[in-house]
């Protein structure tokens, strides 16, 4: 049984570590942005709603997210554990998790500076139905805006301008790194602005002393 909460700062590389850790440890992942853009792109009550919070970089509001999360983790595939990407990102998130008595193994925050990211999230090109995410410079697909696996093609997400960029961060300093108190008993600290792989390293290092 394997619970883990992937947290840090937009662009911190959650998503990208986060399809290393699953495939490593065979547990899914629970991405709440990815699973509210499929909503959005399937334009369902919840999606339409959604949209209007993350084209301005604002949260979508507490009791959407948790029931989402909840309907999710009662899923068979999640029987041996999970990941949880991009939730909880409040503090009433994270005491929803605990009063529904879903306990938690390890919190691995990725740590990574405010200037990195607007760099990284500036560059960032997406496969939607994946979730797979390249950078045009440091992690460039084989082919110019396609996706190595399907062939399909790339989309730059409708948050990543700068200045919608520059909110989700000061969304995530006022209302999310407030979780980095709330967990410190499980928090596993990663260095996020080393390699992709040295990150993945670091992370696989703090699961083992859990395991
Ligand atoms: P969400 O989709 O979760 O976005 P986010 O938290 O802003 O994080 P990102 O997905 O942008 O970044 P990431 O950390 O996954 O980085 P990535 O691996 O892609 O949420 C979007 C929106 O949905 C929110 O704003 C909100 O509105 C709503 N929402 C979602 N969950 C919610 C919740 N629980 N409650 C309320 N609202 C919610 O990497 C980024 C780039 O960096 C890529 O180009 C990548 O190639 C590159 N990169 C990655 N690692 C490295 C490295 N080590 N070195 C160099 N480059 C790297
Ligand atoms: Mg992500």
């Amino acid at each position: 049984m394997l619970r883990i909460i992937l947290l840090g700062p937009p662009g911190a590389g959650k998503g990208t570590q986060a399809h290393k850790i699953i495939e490593q440890y065979r547990i899914p992942q629970i991405s709440t942005g990815d699973i509210l853009r499929h909503e959005t792109k399937i334009q369902s009550d919840i999606g339409i709603k959604a949209q209007e919070y993350m084209s301005k970089g604002a949260l979508v509001p507490d009791d959407v997210i948790i029931a989402i999360v909840k309907k999710r983790l009662l899923e068979k595939d999640c029987v041996n554990g999970f990941l949880l990407d991009g939730f909880p990102r409040t503090v009433g998130q994270a005491e929803a998790l605990r009063d529904a008595n879903i306990d938690i193994d390890a919190v691995i925050l990725l740590e990574v500076n405010d200037d990195e990211i607007v760099e990284r999230l500036g560059g960032r090109l997406v496969h939607p139905a994946s979730g797979r995410v390249y950078h045009i410079h440091t992690h460039p697909p084989k082919s110019a805006g396609i996706d190595d696996v399907t062939g399909e093609p790339l989309i730059q997400r409708q948050d990543d301008k700068e200045e919608t960029i520059r909110q989700r961060l000061r969304v995530y300093h006022s209302q999310t790194s407030p979780l980095i108190q709330f967990y410190q008993s499980k928090l596993i600290e990663v260095d996020g602005e080393k390699s992709t792989s040295e990150v993945f390293a670091d992370i696989q290092a703090g699961i083992q002393k859990i395991v």
